[in-house]
C-alpha cells in the first residue's frame, strides 16, 4: 500500500515483493501500474561521496520514483509548505516525487545506489535550481 506523505505530490510506492526460500527476493514495477506514468527515462546515481549532497532542485513538469536499490538516504523534501525527511533503504520501497516538490538526497552512506524513474527525457528546461524562485512560484 503506497503512504502519503506530508508534502504535496509525494508518497511512498511500495513494490511487490517476491521472497522466496533459498533463491532471495524480486521486486518489479510497471507504467501505469506501480509507477503512475509512461516510463521514458531511467538512470542510476552510485559512487556519491559520503558526505556529499545530491538533488537541490525541482522539476516543473517530470514526474520521478526513486528507489534506494543499494544502502541508504535521506532525502528531504519541500513542496514550498510542508516538508519531509525521509529514510529510503529498503530497494522494495521507493518514493514517488511529483511537480513542483524541491529534493536534496544526502547522508548516502558508502556504495549506495539509486535508481530513478521518470516520466519524460532529460530537458534542463524542466528544472527549477535555484531554491528562492522555486518558493516565489510555490506561494503564487
Ligand atoms: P542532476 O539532475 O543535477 O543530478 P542530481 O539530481 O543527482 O544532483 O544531473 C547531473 C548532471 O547530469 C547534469 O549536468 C545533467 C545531467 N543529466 C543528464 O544529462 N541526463 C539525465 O537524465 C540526468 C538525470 C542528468
Amino acid at each position: 500500500m503506497n503512504k502519503k506523505l506530508k508534502t504535496k505530490n509525494s508518497y511512498l510506492v511500495q513494490l511487490p515483493l517476491i521472497a522466496e526460500r533459498n533463491r532471495g527476493n524480486l521486486s518489479f514495477c510497471e507504467s501505469k501500474k506501480q509507477i503512475p506514468f509512461n516510463i521514458k527515462r531511467v538512470y542510476w546515481i552510485y559512487k556519491v561521496p559520503v558526505n556529499q549532497k545530491r538533488g537541490g532542485h525541482a522539476h516543473k513538469k517530470t514526474e520521478q520514483v526513486l528507489f534506494c536499490l543499494q544502502g541508504s538516504i535521506r532525502i528531504e523534501l519541500d513542496d514550498g509548505i510542508h516538508k519531509d525527511s525521509i529514510i529510503l533503504n529498503n530497494p522494495n520501497i521507493g518514493i514517488f516525487l511529483g511537480r513542483m516538490l524541491w529534493h536534496e538526497m544526502e547522508d548516502f552512506q558508502k556504495n549506495t545506489i539509486l535508481l530513478i524513474l521518470a516520466s519524460d527525457f532529460y530537458k534542463e528546461r524542466d528544472y527549477i535550481r535555484d531554491y528562492n524562485t522555486f518558493k516565489k512560484l510555490t506561494q503564487k
